[in-house]
């Protein structure tokens, strides 16, 4: 059969393929998308999607890419099956309103078993079910026997890029491993027999949110081929991450926990199949501007770093060791796609620092963890769970993994539980503080209408003195030098409230001058607290109440300030961040929050710059 070709080879021959068929190479795109509906490149046809869908006039009406991905919604598989990934590269011939279904499908054909010499015989296809006019170019133009043209299902052959977007039916090309079974029992998802190496869509619809298709103004083609697979299946190896494309990888961290591979018992493989896996997703996660963070692609990122770092624990690899991993992943793919070694340094800067930070937290949860395995026979509580993720810092997904590792599952309901419980018990602390607060006032709503706020529109007013107090008592009136407490009937000053100091500002009235440093409110009666400099001040004066404007600005930025910063530590530190308090002055403002760690100083920094960005793009 097929000559061996080695990954990049493979590539080449591809992309070859479709420029001699008048395909634009162009190269892969970021793993982050520019397509706001998803979180990581997905596809080839990603890039391309304004195309489908018509919002885009492509520059060739033919192109063709070799484009890395990351999938992580099989993670679980990753490793314990032959061909489960996170990172992988997919080749791609796209047909904007070009070509359409018949040349899409003898151009797979040709490539296939003329390029890459697959026999004829090792290959089985599959067509959506309703779509006869696809399985009839296979049968009468390519002329494949109608027993090796499976019809599938809406599940398997009708390809969506997202829960909407560019859709259509589809045909796959699965090479067979074992022909020797014969062509009585075809099972398609039996993958210790067949692996799906080629998948041609017929790009027509777009799905709406209701799952309504209408029709694109063209007739497109997407295809995608597992660069990984198909180095299977041409290196005869047993599974994706035996071929020269990953394999490298896997042998060196075999050799940093001295392991022989091929003797490695299955667990073991496992684990290092998973490092093989993981560690090209994160370089390349990195090499395209990705940070580790608690939220969105940081997360993921985050994610599949620790799940080296523990891989490697548990083959026993001791201290650091993901950046020699990494520098092999980075040789691999330097020819390809460049950035990986023009980045190297951030790369593996923050590969040490997250593997680092995250072997801290291992170690500090250990002993706990120990004792909790050893006494738990079946369930980690939810109240442990929940203390290994506030007081040590494991996530539960973490805990988790480690449970199912020793055959034990997690209390998630309990754990859930747990976490409102915490959250209650720091709004109650939260109410209490401003109780006391507000509790010293004297108590006037009695005999006095609460005060008319106006400073949401007014800096000044006129106002008429309902109340003047002198150290908390009522007085008729008050004279200059006095500290005093002033009552009005309606007041531009905002009184102290939501974390947010009350105004400054002034009172005035004939040879009257009261300069107001407080302002705080109970039941609706706003008090301005301050010290007449001039004059008298008697219940019932008319008077002209002024704030200060550049003090209430300050203080209103300030407050916005608070809200930004905890926006920012929710997006990049850590969604489960809640306010346990806050402080609002004319010159600082501080930020009190429910966080199981402290922040890195790499954290405290995204953040600020986070924050600076969103001030930068002055929302309304
Ligand atoms: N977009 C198709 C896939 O991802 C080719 O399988």
């Amino acid at each position: 059969m097929s000559n061996h070709l080695s990954g990049s080879e493979i590539r080449q021959r591809f992309l070859d393929f479709f420029a001699a068929r008048n395909h634009k190479i162009l190269p892969s795109a970021s793993l982050v998308p520019e397509d706001p509906t998803v979180l990581l490149t997905i596809a080839g046809m990603l890039p391309f999607k304004p195309i489908f869908l018509g919002q885009k006039t492509p520059e060739f009406p033919r192109a063709t890419t070799s484009q890395k991905c990351i999938r992580t919604n099989d993670i679980e598989n990753v490793g314990r099956t032959a061909r489960h990934h996170t990172f992988f590269e997919m080749l791609g011939n796209f047909s904007f309103g070009d070509y359409f279904k018949e040349q899409a499908i003898a151009w797979a054909w040709e490539l296939s078993t003329e390029v890459f010499n697959l026999p004829p015989e090792r290959l089985v296809v599959s067509v959506f079910k309703e779509d006869e006019e696809a399985f009839a170019i296979w049968r009468d133009k390519i002329g494949i026997p109608a027993h090796r043209i499976q019809k599938m299902g809406e599940a398997d052959n009708f390809w969506v890029s997202g829960p909407t977007g560019p859709c259509g039916p589809c045909s796959e090309i699965y090479y067979d491993f074992h022909p020797e079974l014969g062509d009585k029992t075809i099972d398609l998802e039996d993958d210790s027999r067949f692996i799906e190496f080629y998948n041609l869509v017929f790009m027509q619809y777009n799905r709406d949110a209701d799952g309504n298709l209408t029709p694109l103004a063209n007739k497109n083609i997407d295809t995608g081929m597992g660069l990984e697979r198909m180095a299977q299946i041409l290196q005869k190896v047993a599974n994706n991450y035996e071929t020269d494309l990953i394999f490298p990888i896997v042998a060196e961290a075999a050799r940093l926990a001295a392991i022989d591979y091929q003797k490695a018992d299955e667990k073991t493989k496992v684990s290092l199949k998973v490092i093989g896996d993981h560690v090209r997703s994160v370089v390349h996660m990195i090499a395209d501007g990705i940070s580790a963070s608690n939220t969105d692609r940081g997360y993921v990122l985050r994610r599949l770093i620790r799940r080296v770092v523990r891989h490697g624990r548990l083959i026993g690899i001791e201290g650091q060791f993901i950046t020699k991993v990494a520098e092999i992943a980075i040789a691999l793919s330097e020819s390809v796609y460049g950035n990986v070694r023009e980045r190297e340094t951030v790369i593996k800067a923050e590969l040490e620092r997250e593997e680092a930070r995250f072997l801290e937290t291992l170690e500090r949860g250990e002993k706990l963890l120990e004792s909790i395995l050893e006494k738990e026979k079946s369930q980690i509580s939810g109240v442990d769970a929940f203390t290994l993720y506030d007081t040590y810092g494991f996530p539960l997904e973490l805990t988790q993994e480690i449970a199912e590792e020793q055959g034990l599952s997690v209390d998630t309901a309990g754990f859930e539980q747990e976490m409102k419980k915490q959250q209650q018990r720091s709004k109650a602390a939260h109410e209490t503080i401003d109780l006391t607060v507000q509790g010293s006032l004297d108590k006037l709503a009695e005999h006095i209408h609460p005060t008319e706020f106006l400073g949401y529109t007014d800096l000044q007013a006129t106002a008429t003195v309902t109340a003047v107090l002198v150290a908390g008592k009522t007085v008729e009136s008050a004279a200059a030098g006095t500290e005093v407490q002033v009552v009005l009937d309606k007041t531009p000053f905002y009184a102290e409230s939501g974390g947010q100091i009350g105004d400054k500002g002034y009172l005035t009235g004939d040879n009257l001058l009261i300069r107001v440093e407080d302002v705080q409110k109970e039941s609706g009666i706003f008090i301005h607290f301050g010290r007449i400099e001039r004059g008298i001040v008697t219940t019932g004066d008319t008077i002209n109440a002024q704030i200060d404007r550049s003090c209430r600005r300050r203080a209103q930025a300030n407050h916005t300030a608070t809200h930004l910063l905890q926006s920012a530590l929710k997006k990049l530190v850590d969604g489960g961040i809640s306010q346990a308090g806050s402080l609002v002055s004319f010159e600082r403002l501080r930020f009190d929050f429910n966080c199981p760690r402290s922040l890195t100083s790499s954290e405290l920094q995204q953040v600020e710059e986070q924050i600076n960005n969103w001030i930068a793009e002055a929302h309304e």
